[in-house]
């Protein structure tokens, strides 16, 4: 007697996914014009890409290291006049116990722009457009920079040290990655020219 039912059940199913699929609830769906959306380009809620990028390099931290600081009451800040101008050039090097420093643990200097550990010395980069930074970068030159963790973003280049090669910002997507690149062009260019690395004092001996 049970099975005699199993085709009537089955079709009261059909009629009712029937009713709810095509009742019409179509007709009462807004509307979505695609064209529209996909022309539109996103910038992560931002109206602009260089306000994007804005917003990216803030939260980023970029200009924690890349800005030098200067003391004030409220301690060290950023020194918005050299704004991601990287280590400033004549700056002498830190005057630490290397020997000590890069065998036990890292320092980072007031500027916040040199650090000192096991990998030597490193200072952070120009940033800027001017020609002492990335000036004459190309995009796919900055977005290589990054992603590979390598200078310039030339391929071949030496790898970038710590703390940089340590930093999240090359799990960026490309477009959040354009929209840093397109910001920079857009900051006052400061001539300061980078400073290379410097090797660690126990690799220095053993050469
Ligand atoms: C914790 C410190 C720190 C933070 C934060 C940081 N950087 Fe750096 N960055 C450095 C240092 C130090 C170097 C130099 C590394 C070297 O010479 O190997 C560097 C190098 C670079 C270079 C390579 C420059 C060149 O001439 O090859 C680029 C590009 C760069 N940083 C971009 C950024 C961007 C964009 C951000 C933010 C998303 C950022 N950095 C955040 C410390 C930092």
């Amino acid at each position: 007697m049970r099975k005699s039912y199993l085709p009537f059940i089955a079709g009261m199913a059909f009629v009712a996914i029937c009713l709810v699929n095509c009742s019409g609830n179509k007709q009462t769906e807004p509307a979505v014009n695609l064209s529209v959306a996909a022309e539109k380009p996103s910038f992560g809620g931002y109206e602009t890409q260089v306000q994007w990028g804005e917003h990216l390099v803030t939260i980023a931290g970029c200009n924690d290291c890349h800005t030098p600081k200067k003391m004030t009451p409220m301690g060290p800040v950023d020194d918005t006049s050299l704004m991601l101008s990287g280590h400033p050039e004549k700056m002498p090097p830190p005057t630490v116990d290397r020997k000590d420093v890069e065998s036990k643990g890292l320092v980072v200097t007031a500027s916040f722009t040199s650090w000192v550990g096991p990998w030597g010395i490193t200072y952070s980069a120009n940033l800027t457009p001017d020609e002492t930074g990335t000036g004459k970068w190309t995009e796919s030159q900055f977005l290589y920079a990054i992603k590979n963790s390598v200078s310039k973003g030339i391929p071949g280049s030496r790898s970038l040290l710590p703390p940089m090669a340590l930093m999240p910002v090359k799990f960026m997507t490309d477009d959040e990655l354009k929209a840093i690149y397109a910001y920079l062009r857009t900051i006052k260019p400061i001539k300061n020219s980078s400073v290379q690395p410097t090797p660690p004092v126990l690799a220095m001996k053993k050469q």
